[in-house]
C-alpha cells in the first residue's frame, strides 16, 4: 500500500529553454504574461499537493488549467521543468529509464479517457495486456484477467473484440485492465468525460464500489465540479497551471476562496452532499440513574434535550421546562417524551429536511445508535440555502 504521491514545487514550461519563464514566474508573473515575453507555455507553475493512500484525489479545473499535464509528469510521459514527484519516499524526477520503466510496470496505472484498446486483440487479451509487459506467465495473467474482468461484470465478453462492445463496457475493459496490473496508484484522466450520462454515472457508482474493495490510490482528473464532489475524498482545483484551492468536497462548497471556484460550486445542490453529522450540534445525553434520576443538571440553554441510558442511547425528550422541574429534583421517568426525530449521522439533509417537524426535537445518532448530537431547523435550512462566502478560513476537516 502506497504511503502517500506528493507532488513538491512542480513546474512543466513547454518551451525550449524554460530558464527565462521560470525566472519570470518566481518574479510573479503569471502565464500570459510568461507567454507574451518569451513564448513559452506555462503548463504547471509551482504545484504542491499530497495525495494519501487509499484516497481518490480529484484533480479539477477548465480545459488547459494543466491537469493533464501534472497527470503526465507523475509518470514522465511529460519531463517536468523543477521539482519533486515523491513515490513512497522516492523522487520519481531524477530516476533513469530502466527504474521508471519499473515504476510504470508494477506501480503506476494510467486510464485514459479513450482508453486506446488494441483493436485486433481480444478483451481479455486487452486487459492482461500490462501483466503481459511484466513478464506475467500466461496461465497466470489469463486467471488475473479473468478475475477483474467479472469483477468489472465483462466476465462474459471476454473473448469478444473491442469494436463487439459498447462505449461504456470499452470503458470497463481498460479500468479492469489498469486493476489487473495490481500497480496501487492508478491516474485516471477524464476517465469518464466522454461516456453518455447514464452510463457515466453507472461508471462512477462502479468505481466507488471497486474502490471499497481495491483500496487503490486514485488521482482523478475531471473538468466536471459535480464528479469532483462525487468521487473525492480531496479536491484540488487548477487554473492556469496552479493550484488554486485544495480541500475536502465540503470544505470547497462551503469555502471556495475566490470568484473562481465559487463559480463552480453556485449550481451545487448542497442538500445532497451534506450529512446530518457535519452540521450538528455535537451534544451528549444527561443519563439517568439506577436510582431513577439524572447523573447530573441540565445546563439552562432553553433547548429541548435528551436524556439517555448509561450506553448513551436515548431514552426520551425533555423541554425545557422540564428540564427544570428535572434539575429541582422531579424524576425524569413520567416527563420523558416520545416526540422527538433521530437521524443517522450519515442522513443527507436533503433526507433530513423531510422527516423535519418544527418543534420536534431532532437528534444524531451514531451507527450503533447512540446519541452524539442535536440539530435544529436553522442549522438545516441554512447550510442548505448557504450562499458561498468568499473568504477562506481555517475551518477543520473534524467541522466538515
Ligand atoms: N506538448 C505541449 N506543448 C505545448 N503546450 C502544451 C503541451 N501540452 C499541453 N500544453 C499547454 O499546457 C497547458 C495545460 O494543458 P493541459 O494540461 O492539457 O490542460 P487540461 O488537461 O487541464 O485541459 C495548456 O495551455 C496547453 O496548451
Ligand atoms: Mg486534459
Amino acid at each position: 500500500m502506497t504511503e502517500c504521491l506528493k507532488i513538491e514545487n512542480l513546474y512543466k514550461i513547454f518551451a525550449r529553454s524554460p530558464d527565462q519563464a521560470m525566472q519570470m514566474l518566481a518574479a510573479g508573473s503569471n502565464k500570459d504574461e510568461v507567454l507574451a515575453k518569451t513564448g513559452a507555455v506555462v503548463g504547471l507553475n509551482n504545484v504542491t499537493l499530497s495525495v494519501p493512500a487509499g484516497a481518490i484525489y480529484m484533480i479539477m479545473g477548465l480545459s488547459g488549467s494543466g491537469k493533464s499535464t501534472l497527470a503526465r509528469c507523475i509518470n514522465r510521459l511529460n519531463e517536468p521543468s523543477s521539482g519533486k514527484i515523491i513515490l513512497d519516499g522516492e523522487d520519481l524526477v531524477p530516476i533513469n529509464e530502466e527504474r521508471l520503466r519499473e515504476i510504470r510496470r508494477t506501480r503506476i496505472s494510467m486510464v485514459f479517457q479513450h482508453f486506446a484498446l488494441l483493436p485486433n486483440k481480444r478483451v481479455i487479451e486487452n486487459t492482461e495486456f500490462g501483466l503481459k509487459l511484466r513478464g506475467v506467465p500466461l496461465q497466470e495473467r489469463r486467471r488475473r484477467a479473468e478475475e477483474v474482468l467479472s469483477v468489472v461484470g465483462l466476465a462474459r465478453w471476454a473473448y469478444h473484440f473491442p469494436h463487439e462492445l459498447s462505449g461504456g463496457m470499452r470503458q470497463r475493459v481498460g479500468l479492469a485492465r489498469a486493476l489487473a496490473t495490481d500497480a496501487d496508484v492508478l491516474i485516471m484522466d477524464e476517465a469518464f468525460s466522454a461516456l453518455d450520462p447514464l452510463i457515466r454515472t453507472e461508471m462512477q457508482e462502479e468505481l466507488l464500489r471497486l474502490q471499497r474493495t481495491f483500496r487503490k490510490t486514485i488521482l482523478f482528473i475531471t473538468h466536471d465540479f459535480q464528479e469532483a464532489l462525487k468521487l473525492g475524498t480531496r479536491i484540488a482545483i487548477m487554473s492556469e497551471g496552479e493550484l488554486v484551492r485544495e480541500g475536502t468536497p465540503q470544505q470547497i462548497v462551503l469555502e471556495p476562496g475566490s470568484d473562481y471556484v465559487a463559480a463552480f460550486t453556485r449550481e451545487i445542490d448542497r442538500s445532497r452532499l451534506f450529512d446530518a453529522r457535519s452540521i450538528m450540534t455535537t451534544a451528549r445525553g444527561i443519563a439517568q440513574t439506577s436510582m431513577g434520576g439524572v447523573s447530573e443538571k441540565f445546563p439552562p440553554t432553553g433547548e429541548p434535550a435528551f436524556v439517555v441510558d448509561t450506553d448513551n442511547r436515548i431514552l426520551g425528550a425533555l423541554s425545557a421546562a422540564d428540564q427544570r422541574m428535572v434539575n429541582a429534583g422531579t424524576s425524569p421517568g413520567s416527563l420523558l417524551s416520545s416526540d422527538y426525530i433521530a437521524v443517522p449521522a450519515n442522513a443527507k439533509l436533503v433526507d433530513v429536511a423531510r422527516v423535519f417537524r418544527t418543534g420536534q426535537p431532532m437528534a444524531v445518532v451514531d451507527e450503533n445508535g447512540k446519541l452524539i448530537g442535536t440539530l435544529g431547523a436553522e442549522q438545516i435550512l441554512s447550510r442548505i440555502a448557504a450562499t458561498s462566502s468568499p473568504q477562506p478560513s481555517s475551518l477543520g476537516d473534524q467541522n466538515v
